[in-house]
């Protein structure tokens, strides 16, 4: 019979993994007032991001100088020309919330004169989750007559990293929960 000092851990663990594959608010750059030029490395919000996983879902932070700044999402042809003038979506209240609604790239550049020349740009790529739930369909026996399944080895190391944080969590509940 499991004693509670094992059970605890277990439940701990599956809710840390629980929370991991919740929606996230991300702050841009890891601190407040990171949307701003960049000291030197004209790429560096870029790096930051590169250290992220987005997902569906998720909501971006960017803190700033409402009175100096701004946040454009823009399009990629007008994020690489540092294009002000047609955005997709406008922000200036200095303390922007941005949901990634969507799987695939957006596109962010600074609003104030001459900024995304000088660097400051973001580009975050969301992950799918679509193809996640193709990739993985209810148990279900398969067709006789079906071909041989090709589909199934374009599965991204991604999605399916994605896909088995909520099964682990359940998993593991499911274990702790024998225990009980
Ligand atoms: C930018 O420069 C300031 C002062 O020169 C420094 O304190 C800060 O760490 C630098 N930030 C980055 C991201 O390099
Ligand atoms: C610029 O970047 C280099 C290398 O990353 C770093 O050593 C240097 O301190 C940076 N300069 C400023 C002003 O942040
Ligand atoms: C900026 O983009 C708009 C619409 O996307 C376009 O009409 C305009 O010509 C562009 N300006 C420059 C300087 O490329």
């Amino acid at each position: 019979m499991a004693s509670l000092k094992t059970l605890v851990p277990v439940l701990v663990l599956a809710f840390v993994l629980f929370s991991f594959c919740e929606a996230k608010d991300i702050l841009v750059g890891g601190s407040e007032n990171a949307w701003k030029i960049p000291n030197n490395s004209s790429d560096s919000l870029n790096q930051w991001a590169r250290k992220y996983r987005f997902r569906v879902g998720d909501f971006l932070i960017l803190k700033y100088d409402s009175k100096v700044d701004s946040v454009l999402q823009v399009t990629k042809e007008n994020y690489e020309s540092c294009n002000t003038s047609k955005p997709i979506n406008e922000y200036k209240d200095g303390n922007t919330k941005v949901e990634l609604d969507e799987s695939g790239p957006f596109y962010f550049i600074s609003g104030a004169d001459g900024h995304c020349q000088k660097g400051q740009k973001l580009q975050v790529v969301v992950m799918s989750e679509k193809h996640y739930d193709h990739d993985n369909p209810p148990v279900e026996p398969p067709t006789p007559a079906a071909a041989p399944v090709p589909s199934k080895s374009s599965t991204s190391q991604a999605q399916a990293k994605k896909g088995g944080c909520s099964l682990a969590s359940a998993s593991l509940l499911g274990v702790a929960f024998t225990f009980v």
